[in-house]
């Protein structure tokens, strides 16, 4: 290994959970389970596999819908129903026969940001509408520019305590099915963020107005989810830093808000950037974007803070190196290239297949079709790859 990417391949612990290297597969949405139940398939199974067999520490499995009542997309993983462990279960053994460590996101669902082919109402804290905002439609996905959403309906007191009911009964599935710990999907301005943003929660109730109010739902969601998965299972939260509009929060917000969160209990914060009326904040055409904001997070908590959207083996050691990151994530860069971790760690980074951000990842899931990419004609066909099949322990 050159000594240069010596940080990346440190072990590191979150709470009590060891990890081989500072590397971690951001969650990515693939549209791989199946229409009817969410169920998990041979195909997720063996896509998670080949990114784990690659060396990658943490694999943190795409958005997992805990309540599947309000607008979401098809083809998404599932943890509303005990027929859903099963698969889960296979899932979490595949991956740490092949070396990983798994924990999975748990999602509330889209909010107002359901604009693709979607099932269900269109819910959120108020009747806020979402808007791809002009000029920040990532590369490929121009066709949606400028588009507005459908006004959401303010979800009641009693629907906000179900869907943090069906959330605790997720993440007990999670744990169940044999994975590390959850990871609280409240990024992006899907419908946890949208309670956190003043831009989008205008509610007058105890879940909106206030600082203190609008992290209700997210907090609540943290203390019951500790009550029943105990002190030891990992809970992460991933938040956007900044969300970089105006009547949204800042960074100096965002810094509050991790603090609240790390009193909370949360063991990691998971780094992203702001939401879909800055859309390409979300997607970006280049690396390292978001190191700012992981920075300013970094400094404002003690728990290890996770920073995506890192393409180079070097940007991401460099940015260790620094101190300003404890771990990276990258999500289209692993699409590209499953063995990312191992060709670095071999000094080969010159046999890295480099993503060419173009989104072909993108506009195939949000088209509700199983996942394709433009460097790496593997992608979405795992499963018939033996290379790709889960190790069966004990053979
Ligand atoms: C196809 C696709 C699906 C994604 N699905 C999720 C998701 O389920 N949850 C999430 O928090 N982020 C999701 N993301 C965002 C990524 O985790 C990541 O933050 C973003 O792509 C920027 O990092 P990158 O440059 O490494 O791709 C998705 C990204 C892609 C490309």
């Amino acid at each position: 290994m050159p000594a240069k990417l010596e940080k990346l391949f440190e072990p590191i612990k979150i709470k009590n959970l060891p990890i081989e290297n500072r590397i971690c597969y951001a969650p990515t949405g693939k549209a791989h389970c199946t229409e009817d139940g969410h169920q998990v398939t041979d195909q997720a199974i063996c896509y998670y596999v080949a990114r784990a067999k690659g060396g990658t520490g943490l694999l943190i499995v795409e958005a997992c819908i805990a309540l599947p009542k309000y607008a979401w997309l098809g083809r998404i993983l599932g943890c509303w129903d005990d027929s859903q462990l099963a698969g889960l279960r296979n899932l979490a053994e595949a991956i740490h026969a092949a070396g990983a460590k798994a924990v999975v996101q748990v999602t509330l669902g889209l909010g107002s940001q359901a604009m693709f082919p979607i099932k269900g109402e269109v819910v959120a804290p108020s009747d806020v509408p979402s808007r791809i905002g002009k000029g920040t439609a990532p590369r490929g996905l121009g066709f949606m520019d400028g588009v507005v959403g459908t006004t959401p309906r303010p979800l009641t007191k009693e629907e906000i305590v179900e869907l943090e009911d069906a959330y605790v009964a997720g993440a007990e599935r999670i744990k169940k099915a044999g994975f590390d710990g959850i990871e609280v999907h409240g990024c992006h301005g899907y419908l946890i963020a949208e309670f956190i943003s003043p831009y989008s929660n205008k509610r007058q109730d105890e879940y909106g107005g206030s600082f203190e109010n609008r992290l209700r739902l997210a907090k609540n969601l943290l203390h019951k989810t500790r009550e029943k998965v105990g002190a030891d299972f990992i809970i992460g939260f991933r938040m956007s830093g900044d969300e970089h509009i105006e009547g949204g929060y800042n960074i100096e917000e965002g810094q509050r808000i991790a603090k609240e969160l790390e009193k909370a209990g949360v063991d990691y914060i998971h780094m992203s950037s702001g939401r879909y009326e800055v859309w390409n904040r979300m997607f970006p055409d280049e690396e390292g974007t978001m190191l700012d904001d992981t920075k300013a997070i970094k400094q404002a908590v003690g728990i290890p803070v996770i920073c995506p959207n890192i393409h180079n083996p070097l940007t991401g050691e460099k940015a260790l190196q620094k101190g300003i990151v404890d771990m990276i994530s990258l999500s289209r860069g692993l699409i590209a290239d499953p063995a990312w971790a191992n060709k670095a760690r071999a000094g080969k980074l010159e046999e890295i297949r480099r993503c060419i951000l173009c989104n072909t990842c993108l506009k195939t899931v949000f088209g509700g079709f199983s996942i394709r990419c433009a460097v790496n004609p593997e992608v979405g066909w795992e499963r018939f790859i033996p290379e790709y099949f889960p190790p069966i322990k004990g053979r």
